[in-house]
């Protein structure tokens, strides 16, 4: 069967590589790219575009009714710093606009949705290392608070509409494609841009801040591989943990230096971002994806910096 794709906050970063990787799959003309902004990136002039701001549901309804989607994606959201500036717009977009697809997926009886939680929704009593599945949940950014409750809202749908809704945790993203959109481990994308342009860096995280980090490439596989898994494959609801690689900017540095010896990182004054780093964890334990649908990273620290420093030289 035909699959009719609508990814909702498309221009984003992880919009902007999904998006091509649905239309290398399904056809151009089957995924509809949607976002408040017209595109900037390469895609096809012709490929279907639509204006969208998740907020007005006659909006989205009538992109629903036009396209009649079998899946869709929404993206749109405000990260864990631009949400800090903006705690009542973060929680208001994060969650009224999930609300907002999740009604219209039942209404038009979208097979499948997908939504991204994040390594945000653990806080300073989850634990550090290995982070399971199922712990200590106490987020303290506004981001966090609205991505653990969404998790609760997309269980929610399932259990008590049968709503196949899938989600995944991402880590930190790194990626060169498009920007990253205002969150704590924006850092990781940064230094490889200066290390390139003015060969240093002045990080606004310490030097020993380990969070867990992944390439695109592998959370766009990750993401089609849930997907395309079996419903019943799936028993996770809320949202799955996913690991990648963690590691620190001074490792990171280190790991540059292989390719540009005289990279020089500083460290910048006290930042706000700092104190949200410090209340996530440090590594993921992500057993359940691999179980339930076989996940396995390919990124490593050493390939991803060899192919974002690859990519950013051309
Ligand atoms: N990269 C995100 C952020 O820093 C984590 O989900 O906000």
């Amino acid at each position: 069967m035909q699959e009719k794709i609508i990814v909702l906050g498309s221009n984003g970063q992880i919009g902007t590589e999904l998006v091509n990787a649905l239309r290398k799959i399904n056809g151009d003309d089957n995924v509809i790219a949607c976002d408040i902004r017209r595109p900037d990136y390469d895609i096809k002039n012709s490929a279907p575009f639509e204006f969208v701001n998740v907020l007005e549901k006659d909006v989205i309804k009538a992109v629903f009714d036009k396209y009649q989607p079998t899946q869709v994606y929404l993206l749109a959201a405000l990260l864990s710093a631009t949400g800090e500036q903006n705690p009542k717009l973060a929680w208001d977009l994060n969650m009224n606009g999930l609300l907002n697809v999740l009604d219209l997926a039942l209404e038009f009886k979208t097979k499948k949705v997908y939504w991204p939680s994040s390594i945000a929704v653990f806080g300073p009593s989850s634990p550090k290392d290995n982070t399971p599945q199922n712990t200590i949940m106490d987020p303290n950014t506004v981001y966090g608070i609205s991505k653990l409750a969404g998790e609760r809202w997309c269980e929610y749908y399932h259990e008590k509409y049968g709503l196949d809704v899938r989600s995944i945790r991402y880590p930190g993203l790194i990626s060169y494609k498009a920007a990253p959109g205002g969150g704590t481990t924006d850092y990781a994308i940064h230094i490889f841009h200066d290390a390139l342009k003015k060969g240093c860096y002045q990080s606004f995280l310490n030097a020993g801040s380990e969070l867990p980090m992944m390439y695109m490439d592998d959370a766009i596989r990750a993401t089609i591989e849930l997907m395309d898994a079996p419903a019943d494959k799936i028993t996770v609801r809320s949202s799955y943990n996913l690991a990648g690689v963690s590691f620190t900017p001074e490792v990171l540095a280190a790991e540059i230096r292989k390719h540009i010896p005289n990279f020089e990182l500083t460290y910048g004054p006290n930042d706000p971002r700092q104190k949200i780093a410090d209340s996530w964890p440090h590594s993921i334990n992500d057993d359940y994806a691999a179980k339930d649908w076989n996940w396995k990273p390919e990124f490593d620290l050493e390939k991803l910096t060899v192919d974002m420093l690859d990519n950013l030289k051309k």
